[in-house]
């Protein structure tokens, strides 16, 4: 089993004030431990694109996270930036994993197709974005989750055996 390094980044004027409480940021971490990886790095930041990028760019160059998984921002209200801002800081985008979440929820709500979250690749991380909500979170994670262990054996040259 692949022991991944995984950043969780939770995008949210409320949670990060201390006005709610990260319950989607500690459901992302209770899954990704539960496959045994490691949760190396939790910020919780305002939808705010230059705190976002601070710390898409600390997890991903200082850090090192394998995977970087962010939650919230993805709507279309005007403080929401979490997927222009990754798209900003990298290099290829990952459309698939988008595609893959976005048809499978669609199946669950409608609502849906009111998230723009992306993915894409920093260096050696990718970047998924999730929506807000710990729902929204868990249905997401489980669309991709499997997948994630060999996007990081190709990103480092290998996985196609
Ligand atoms: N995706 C899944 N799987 N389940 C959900 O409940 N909620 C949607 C959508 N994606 C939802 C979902 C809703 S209501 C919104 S507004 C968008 O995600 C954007 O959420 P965000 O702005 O919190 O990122």
């Amino acid at each position: 089993m692949a022991l991944l390094r995984i950043g969780v980044l939770t995008c949210s004027d409320s949670r990060a004030a201390g006005e709610a409480e990260d319950t989607s940021g500690k459901a992302i971490i209770e899954l990704v431990e539960a496959r045994g990886w490691l949760a190396v790095a939790y910020h919780v930041v305002p939808d705010d694109a230059e705190a976002i990028a601070r710390s898409i760019i600390e997890m991903s160059d200082v850090e090192e996270v394998d995977i970087l998984l962010t939650t919230g921002g993805t709507g279309l209200g005007p403080r929401d930036v979490c997927p222009e801002t990754t798209l900003a800081h990298c290099e290829r985008r990952v459309p698939g994993i988008a595609e893959a979440i976005r048809a499978e929820s669609l199946r669950v709500t409608g609502r849906a197709m009111l998230s723009r979250g992306e993915a894409g690749q920093r260096g050696r991380t990718l970047i998924v974005n999730l929506p807000g909500s710990e729902k929204a979170v868990r249905e997401s994670l489980a669309v991709v989750i499997d997948q994630l262990e060999h996007a990081v054996d190709m990103m480092a040259g290998g996985g196609h055996a």
